[in-house]
């Protein structure tokens, strides 16, 4: 892998992308973002890293931006990633998650990129009975989100077999926190995760959190997730994008290490000092009720060690990102110089 590399990140703009396009920036490399803003922020692109705002559903797009640049790697973000909605509108995920990929993976083994990283879920997994979750359990997609990255895993396995383009397939657990230095966080519009609606009560944005089912087999009633900091993540990344010159490869990344709903809100209350009132509603329908990853294998070949593991260091860095950012990225200076024009 040359040192310096031409880095195409599409979904460049969103939560985990925007971290791992710091990342590479702050390590050299010139990055290529490719987003086209519906959920992505302008903002959380830095001025080092070139800016595309395009659709991977438009082959004229995709045309026009490898013409313009030769990649030695694409990380491919863009993407729905509701689970909850896909379990509401399959196609939606099924046709547009594949579909764009599929055009991304033609463009990259047509231009003979090398080398591509793929955002991918601990959805796979469905809800399996045995923990952790390591990269030999069986797949059984629990959504119809998780069933669009399994389908972009295996386009990859065949773009690998018959084009050689290397990929190593990503499976978070719960992305979480936020930059350490409070530049970049978390911002969904509408949100759903856990940490942020925690921290929005903590703020007084939202006047309690709704607890999704306390009757799961487990200590204390409410499921059990592995929060791994967005920042781990990036860096796992930048990571196996050396590790691909001799392989393809899948990893499970998360810190091994679960928290139940109560725990999570428990420690919130501890970062931020505030009350946090809380609500006990319905399950969420597919809600597996224990999710905790085994990562024995990235940190074997990668030496990936994450820096943050701790949960009160997760909702800290989230929590300071909120109060730096109390509207997300419409606070930033940036656009408030672009809503002014
Ligand atoms: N939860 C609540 N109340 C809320 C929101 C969430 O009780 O208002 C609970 C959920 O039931 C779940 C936990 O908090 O038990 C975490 O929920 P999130 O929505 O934050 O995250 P999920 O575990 O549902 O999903 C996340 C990503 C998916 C990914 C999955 C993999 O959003 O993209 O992790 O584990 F597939």
């Amino acid at each position: 892998m040359p040192h310096h590399q031409t880095v195409l990140v599409t979904g460049g703009a969103g939560f985990v992308g925007s971290h791992c396009v710091a990342e590479l920036v702050e390590r050299g490399h010139s990055v290529v973002v490719f987003d086209n803003l519906q959920q992505g922020h302008r903002a959380a692109v830095p001025d080092e890293a070139e800016f595309v705002e395009g659709d991977l559903a438009s082959p004229a797009a995709l045309t026009r931006l490898f013409g313009a640049f030769k990649f030695d790697a694409i990380l491919h973000f863009a993407s729905n990633s509701l689970v909850g909605e896909s379990m509401r509108d399959p196609h939606l995920y099924l046709h547009d998650n594949v579909v764009n990929a599929l055009n991304l993976v033609q463009f990259a083994t047509d231009n003979k990129v090398p080398r591509f990283v793929l955002s991918s879920t601990a959805n796979l997994f469905g809800m399996p009975d045995r923990m952790p979750i390591d990269e030999d359990t069986e797949i059984d997609p629990g959504s119809p989100y998780g069933e669009s990255k399994f389908m972009i895993e295996r386009i990859l396995h065949w773009a690998d077999k018959v084009h050689g383009m290397r990929s190593a397939c990503l499976r978070y657990f719960n992305a979480a926190g936020a930059h350490p230095d409070g530049h970049l966080g978390e911002d969904h519009d509408p949100e759903t995760h856990l940490i942020p609606l925690v921290l929005d009560v903590a703020a007084g944005k939202r006047p309690h959190i709704e607890i999704f089912g306390d009757d799961y087999p487990t200590v204390d009633g409410t499921c059990v997730r592995d929060y791994i900091h967005v920042s781990d993540l990036a860096d796992a990344h930048v990571r196996v994008l050396s590790a691909l010159d001799h392989r393809s490869c899948r990893y499970n990344l998360g810190n091994g290490r679960g928290y139940t709903v109560r725990q999570v809100i428990e420690t919130a209350r501890a970062v931020t000092g505030r009350d946090i009132q809380v609500r006990i509603g319905a399950r969420r329908p597919g809600d597996p009720p224990v999710l905790i990853a085994s990562s024995e294998r990235v940190r074997a070949d990668l030496g990936w060690n994450p820096r943050f593991p701790d949960l009160e260091t997760i909702i800290h860095h989230a929590w300071d990102w909120r109060r730096r950012n109390p509207d997300g990225y419409q606070t930033h200076p940036v656009r408030q110089l672009m809503a002014a024009v």
